[in-house]
């Protein structure tokens, strides 16, 4: 079999469906490598900084790296922005929603909120509140997001920093999309301090 026998979806039967279940399993192992790719694409989106798209996610993800964050922040930071490309008016929704099968939930909120959240950093210029994200106060991720944005996320823009090579991160995002979807024990799993300062030591540039 290489491909159904029905043209509309209720016409179909179990050796169709099983047959791209099989499909679809096969695909989903290709998450990790095209989600690098996009991130490549990255590189030619939203120019006018100093540096690309591309230039902060890594440099994000080295700032969470050489903070001692775990893998499940570090890969957060390295996709925060990638719902850039098709999702310009809600990008942070947009990356939340690819991760959150994937990590655990304290990450999934920081990454869906960052965008309310940096507003504090340049919602004065633009004519957008600054204090958007105090609609969150007093929620328990609230100090993560302050400090996601702070370290990682309004930092990275600096042309000058020795950030790390995409594929440093490559392995980190494989072994993230290759957990099963939707594991309660990943996505319940219990919170991380975003820095680790023993861990960092031991990561020192
Ligand atoms: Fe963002
Ligand atoms: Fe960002």
């Amino acid at each position: 079999m290489e491909q159904v026998k029905f043209t509309q979806m209720i016409d179909g039967d179990k050796e169709d469906y099983d047959f791209l279940t099989k499909h679809e399993i096969e695909y989903t192992k290709g998450t990790a490598d095209r989600l690098l790719t996009a991130l490549v694409d990255l590189d030619e989106s939203l120019s006018g900084y100093q540096i690309t798209r591309l230039g902060h996610s890594v440099q994000s993800a080295t700032r969470a790296w050489r903070d001692g964050a775990d893998i499940d922040w570090v890969v957060s930071a390295l996709l925060h922005d990638i719902g850039d490309i098709y999702a310009p008016y809600n990008h942070d929704e947009y990356a939340a929603t690819i991760l959150k099968p994937f990590v655990r939930e304290q990450c999934r909120w920081v990454v869906e909120k960052h965008g309310d959240f940096q507003l504090a950093y340049y919602g004065a210029h633009v004519g957008a509140d600054p204090n958007k994200r105090d609609m969150y106060a007093g929620h328990k991720y609230y100090d993560d997001c302050e400090t996601f944005c702070k370290r990682w996320d309004q930092t990275s823009f600096d042309p000058d920093y020795d950030s790390l090579p995409l594929e440093f991160f490559r392995p980190m995002v494989e072994q993230v999309f290759a957990r099963p979807a939707n594991d309660p024990s990943v996505m319940n799993a219990p919170d991380q301090a975003l820095v680790n300062p023993d861990v960092a030591k031991t990561r020192a540039a």
